[in-house]
């Protein structure tokens, strides 16, 4: 598919995060309370989990924990939710963590546009949210946030959803566009290098993937202030063919600030996408990942390839069906 047809599953992010938000949610209810909330998925479907577990930090009481495995960590059972997001809803490791979260007594939620994670849901009775198909993951983020967003306000958790004001801004694709070419101009040939705070590694990480997916080139992440007591030191002598990439949260973010002026000092090329700070933050994610989406998509066409085929996972989605380390089908 051609970089401008992918593209269109971008521009409509506005409206796809307004249908999600009117989509019913089945099988509401829950526990009183949970111990804690185990939230799984990988890739695309999995950096929804990232993002509630950063907003967790504020607005959740009880812990949260992100699985990105086949199976669960022991202390989740009984009285833990065990929210599965899968675009496909039939991602094994995902899949893994369901059957398993079933079998400990978890209370298990879902977020799917159909599939296996669809059908088992609707079997047990799960609460469960169907998002609109047709899409690959990563272009249906909104759908995705939204929908996990909205199964935790079902099961009685108040995790906030997309403001209007972050809504419309969705639909601002023209400003989208004109900062994902500042991000892009000079990239090409080059390896970029995310450096974000703790609490934008999840928009750093989906910024990774995305040059990944779409453009097909390897990215970097790192994180500050982790990044101050190791890698820093990683670009004293040796210096490759990398961009580094930091976003700062509004002219004032001393701590990013020091990342991009010590980059500088050694030689690094770097570029500040500077992040407003006015914006709630899941606001924030949606709309900085629309523009560094939309940035990936314009390398994408300048290196020639097709953003919307990414052929080595479907390789590897082909070796897990003949290899199960821990699938238990309850
Ligand atoms: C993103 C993408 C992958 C998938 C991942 C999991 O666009 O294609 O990162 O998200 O392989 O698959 P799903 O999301 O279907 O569970």
């Amino acid at each position: 598919m051609s970089t401008q047809r992918f593209k269109r599953f971008y521009l409509d992010w506005r409206s796809l995060a307004e249908k999600t938000l009117a989509t019913e949610v089945e099988n509401p209810g829950g526990r009183k309370r949970y111990d804690g909330i185990a939230l799984t998925g990988m890739g695309g479907s999995g950096i929804i989990g990232d993002v509630i577990h950063v907003l967790a930090f504020e607005f959740s009481d009880v812990p949260t924990v992100v699985v990105k495995d086949f199976s669960l960590p022991k202390y989740v059972k009984d009285g833990w939710l065990v929210l599965a997001i899968s675009y496909s809803g039939n991602t094994k490791e995902t899949l893994s963590t369901v059957y398993e979260a079933l079998s400990r007594g978890c209370d298990v939620a879902g977020v799917s546009s159909g599939g296996k994670l669809a059908e088992i849901a609707r079997e047990k009775g799960l609460t469960y949210l169907q998002v609109e198909g047709g899409r690959v993951p990563r272009a249906s983020m909104p759908a995705l946030l939204v929908g996990a967003l909205r199964v935790l306000k079902a099961k009685g958790m108040d995790f906030p959803l997309p403001s209007p004001e972050g809504l419309a801004k969705l639909g601002n694709v023209g400003e989208a566009e004109a900062l994902a070419e500042n991000i892009v101009e000079g990239l090409a040939g080059r390896i970029p290098v995310f450096l974000s705070d703790v609490r934008h590694y999840p928009l750093a990480v989906r910024a990774k993937n995305e040059f990944n997916e779409n453009a097909k080139i390897p990215a970097k992440v790192e994180v500050l202030p982790e990044w101050g007591h190791n890698d820093i030191v990683g670009w004293e002598k040796w210096l490759g063919p990398f961009t580094a990439i930091v976003l700062e949260l509004g002219e004032g973010d001393k701590l990013m600030r020091f990342a991009a002026d010590y980059l500088r000092e050694v030689n690094v090329p770097v570029k500040e996408l500077v992040m407003s700070d006015s914006m709630p933050y899941v606001d924030r994610v949606l709309w900085y990942s629309l523009v560094l989406g939309l940035a990936s998509l314009k390398l994408a066409e300048i290196r020639g390839v097709d953003p919307g085929v990414t052929e080595s996972i479907s390789k590897y989605k082909a070796f897990l069906k003949s290899w199960s380390p821990a699938l238990k089908e309850s």
